[in-house]
């Protein structure tokens, strides 16, 4: 019909047809918008109004805050009156899924756009397959930081895949990046749109307090790899509590961000002891953390920092031996829970450690010399990459001891492994898959009997 038209009459024509697709189109976006908010109020009516199911929130960390903001979630949900089950994600189940109304996902991202250790069997088992999950509306809190390449990926993961499963969001993915408060803010006013109630009170990460530089010895005089520093702390308020593996967040000076560091020490110390390694940034000046703690603090002075929980590399209570593998400011962690296994008389320990060169990089060897002598430390290898003509590191120490890995591991042995990521935890990685296999790997992995703190 618009052949038999004049050329201007066409082109009107032709402009009435485009104009006619973008309203049904911009109709169908407004009509697919306001279905969806539609679905968001009823989800977060029948949640105000209680539909008597609990609200499973469940949570997946590496470093402890998933795991503190799931807490503070599940308390405030509680307190406005809803019933709740919170449950580390990997206790959950497909089945679990499926027969949940709704659920609160607190997941952080930890590697390179991993999932935390302890949520891999989820990833694997239940997110390697498909479920029916039409019935399940959800919620994502997803950790992450801006500065890694795949931010906060897991959650992003774990979301599309809710999606994909035929879960209803009960509002967009919250995301957020190196603990901000106004993503905080965020989600805690969903929690209060779903339940009715007032928004929870403020849940920034927990106040510091000041610690008293009280000790500091350079542990490698003009060693090649950089000043690494024993630094020792202790808390004004005098409360000296964690356990080996957990974290020391100090707060340094004109910083946005705090600096994690290795516990070194068990309460019974006295005091927080650190490995610090002396960072210097591209201008040559010391890093804000490390000059803090190595340089510009003096013996006395107070830095603003606090202990912070680390569940994933807490040792379980077992008597069954445990290996220990780190590299440099690595021993910190190892040291930590070679002095609590002394204490608790826990003597099949092995320790791998590697640095750059017996002298000067040697750290702690009077005290690891003691240890073995003792009978705390069962078997030991010190591994230094430049003190023969190939460079050796603790993963070719550590497949070289393939047939005695296997046989600990058989024994029940737990695997701790603490230090970089990428100079040394990766290839400790890859070497323990070579050595167990990747689903030998895996299993231990599940059995929370591979723990890392590395970064
Ligand atoms: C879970 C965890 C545990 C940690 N434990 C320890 C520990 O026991 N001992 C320890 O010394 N550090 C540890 N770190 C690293 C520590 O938190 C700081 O990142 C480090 O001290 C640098 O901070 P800074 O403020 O001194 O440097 P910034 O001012 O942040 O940076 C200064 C310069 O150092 C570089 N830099 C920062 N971090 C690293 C790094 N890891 N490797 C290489 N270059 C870097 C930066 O690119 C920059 O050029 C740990 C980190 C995490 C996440
Ligand atoms: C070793 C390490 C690796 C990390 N990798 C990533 C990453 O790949 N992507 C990201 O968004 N955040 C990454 N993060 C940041 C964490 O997700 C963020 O600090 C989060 O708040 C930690 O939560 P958690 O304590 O519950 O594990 C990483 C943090 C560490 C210490």
């Amino acid at each position: 019909m618009i052949e038999a038209l004049d050329p201007q009459a066409r082109r009107y024509a032709a402009a009435g047809v485009v104009a006619l697709a973008w309203l049904a189109f911009s109709g169908l976006i407004a009509a697919r918008q306001a279905l969806r908010r539609r679905a968001e109020r009823r989800a977060a009516a029948t949640l105000a109004q209680g539909s008597g199911a609990p609200v499973l929130v469940a949570f997946a960390s590496q470093t402890g805050f998933a795991e503190q903001l799931a807490r503070a979630t599940a308390q405030a949900l509680t307190t406005a009156g809803a019933p709740v089950i919170l449950r580390p994600l990997s206790t959950v189940t497909a089945a679990d899924l499926a027969g949940a109304d709704q659920a609160l996902f607190v997941v952080s991202t930890t590697g390179e756009g991993d999932a935390p250790d302890s949520a891999r069997a989820f990833l694997r088992d239940v997110m390697g397959a498909a479920s029916d999950l039409s019935a399940l509306r959800h919620g994502v809190l997803a950790l992450g930081d801006r500065d890694y390449a795949r931010f906060a990926a897991f959650g992003r993961t774990l979301n599309a895949w809710l999606a994909a499963q035929g879960a209803t969001p009960l509002f967009d993915r919250i995301e957020v990046d190196d603990g901000d408060p106004d993503a905080l803010a965020l989600w805690r006013s969903r929690l209060a749109d779903l339940t009715g109630a007032a928004q929870a009170a403020d849940w920034n990460r927990p106040t510091c307090g000041p610690w008293t530089l009280t000790g500091r010895r350079l542990l490698n005089p003009g060693g090649a790899g950089g000043e690494a520093w024993h630094v020792r702390l202790e808390p004004a308020d005098g409360v000296l509590d964690w356990v080996a593996g957990d974290l020391f967040e100090v707060v340094p000076d004109g910083a946005a961000a705090a600096r994690d560091y290795s516990i070194a020490s068990v309460p019974s110390d006295g005091g927080v002891e650190l490995i610090v390694r002396l960072r210097h940034g591209p201008d040559g000046k010391p890093g804000l953390g490390s000059g803090a703690l190595c340089r510009q603090a003096a013996i006395g002075d107070t830095v603003s920092a606090r202990v912070r929980t680390n569940r994933a590399f807490h040792a379980p209570d077992t008597d069954a031996p445990m290996i220990l593998i780190g590299a440099g400011t690595g021993l910190a962690g190892l040291r930590a829970h070679l002095k609590a296994r002394a204490a608790q008389g826990r003597s099949r320990n092995w320790l791998l450690f590697g640095e750059r060169t017996a002298a000067p990089d040697d750290f702690h060897r009077d005290e690891i010399e003691g240890w073995t002598a003792s009978g705390v430390i069962a078997r030991l290898d010190l591994v230094f990459s430049r003190d023969q003509s190939e460079r050796l590191y603790v993963q070719h120490r550590l497949r070289a001891a393939a047939e005695a890995v296997r046989a600990w591991v058989a024994d029940g042995a737990t695997i701790l492994v603490c230090g970089s990521r990428e100079g040394m935890s990766q290839a400790v990685d890859a070497a323990l898959v070579d050595i167990l296999g990747a689903d030998g790997l895996a299993a231990l992995t599940d059995a929370g009997r591979y723990r890392r703190d590395v970064y």
